[in-house]
């Protein structure tokens, strides 16, 4: 057997708690609720764990981090061990003085999600007023603290038409490094996909446009462009593989191969409250299920991307068929392709209701498979 490499990178998800209500989120629609959260202590420990494990980089994330108090300690604990930290944000309560605290903590980098260039639109999309000068104000910050920055955007139907905008929004906060992620349909996402999935020629048109200014900005800002896998025709190599390159600990402590997974049935995933994060990441059945190609059925397994995308996206495939070990509908080889392109040609007639705002309300009863 290959032994297991350690895991390059950790996203500690402190809480699913979350000024904001976009109905793209990929976190499960079973929302962590605040009183389940891990403590301070048993954060601290997690990032100590994942330093001796070999970890290099956490994104600190949610939900909404900063609605944390302790998130100095926890960035503290990270820098201690060894982990270079880097903020994932909304933007919604970093002033200077909360960015000062997690500077002088060890925070290294921010990432900064935007809903549009537009403020109304971007405060539209995330569900609260004034979210676009929030965030404006976040970038400006960060810039001053000399910190670097990275601007998320979420791209899908009502937003993929002003990518020009959204680029030049970037270059006007500072941003070093742009990532357009096409939705993926996890979670919240999965549940909106009608609402979200926007059309072939909106995204010809967007891909021609990040392509000149790949060119124009080459040198000077990083622009990542994350696959809509849905149209392409081919499986993405997600998460780097299961168990390969990162692992996920949700709010409770539940640690994942990958943050969708908590919505695979069966997978019973263990907890850092139970089990140390060696122990998880070697030994788990949950972190070894999908691991390498041994568990792979045909077309994967006699096929020569087997170790460049390792099957596609486990969650996906698990969202769409039912069964995780199939290979991913979005490769054009798998047996069930044809569901998928279905889907997509079903997102030209448009969607016959409003979008699901994320929310702990909205979330009661709805189940992750769509
Ligand atoms: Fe990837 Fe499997 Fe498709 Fe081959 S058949 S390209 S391994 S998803
Ligand atoms: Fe879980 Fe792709 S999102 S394996």
């Amino acid at each position: 057997m290959t032994p297991v490499e350690p895991p390059w990178a950790l996203l500690a998800e402190l809480t699913h708690g979350c000024p904001l209500h976009c109905a793209y989120c990929s976190n499960p629609l079973e929302l962590v609720r605040r009183s389940g959260e891990l403590d301070t202590g048993s954060w601290c420990r997690v990032m100590c764990q994942a330093g001796e494990l070999g970890v290099v980089q956490t994104h600190i994330s949610g939900g909404e981090p900063l609605l944390r108090p302790d998130l100095p300690q926890i960035v503290a604990a990270a820098d201690t061990a060894g982990i270079h930290t880097q903020l994932v944000t909304s933007g919604i309560g970093l002033d200077a003085a909360r960015l000062g605290a997690l500077v002088d903590a060890g925070l290294r980098s921010v990432q900064l999600s935007v809903q549009h260039a537009d403020p109304q639109a971007s405060d539209r999309i995330a569900g609260r007023r004034r979210s676009f000068a929030d965030k404006a104000r976040a970038a400006a910050v960060v810039r001053e603290a000399g910190l670097p920055l990275g601007l998320n955007v979420v791209l899908h139907r009502d937003n993929l038409d002003v990518l020009d905008a959204i680029v030049g929004l970037g270059l006007d906060w500072g941003a070093d490094r742009i990532e357009l992620a096409n939705t993926q349909f996890y979670g919240w996402a999965l549940l909106n996909r009608k609402q979200l999935l926007p059309s072939r020629s909106q995204l010809t048109r967007a891909r021609e446009s990040v392509e000149a200014w790949k060119t124009r900005l080459a040198g000077r800002t990083e622009l990542v462009w994350v696959v809509p896998d849905y149209f392409d025709g081919t499986a993405k190599p997600c998460m780097g593989g299961w168990g390969a390159v990162s692992l996920t600990v949700a709010p409770d402590g539940t640690a994942l191969p990958c943050p969708a997974a908590a919505a695979m049935p069966g997978l019973d995933p263990p907890n850092v409250r139970e089990r140390s994060l060696e122990w998880i990441w070697r030994e788990s059945p949950a972190f070894n299920a999908y691991r390498g190609t041994g568990w792979m059925a045909d077309p994967c397994r006699s096929c020569e991307r087997r170790d460049i995308d390792f099957g596609g996206c486990r969650c996906q495939a698990y969202a769409l068929t039912g069964d995780a070990a199939r290979p991913d509908p979005a490769c054009h080889l798998a047996p069930d392709h044809p569901l998928l392109r279905g889907i997509v040609s079903e997102s030209a007639l448009g969607a016959p209701s409003p979008a699901v705002p994320r929310s702990f309300r909205t979330a009661a009863g709805r189940g992750d498979r769509v």
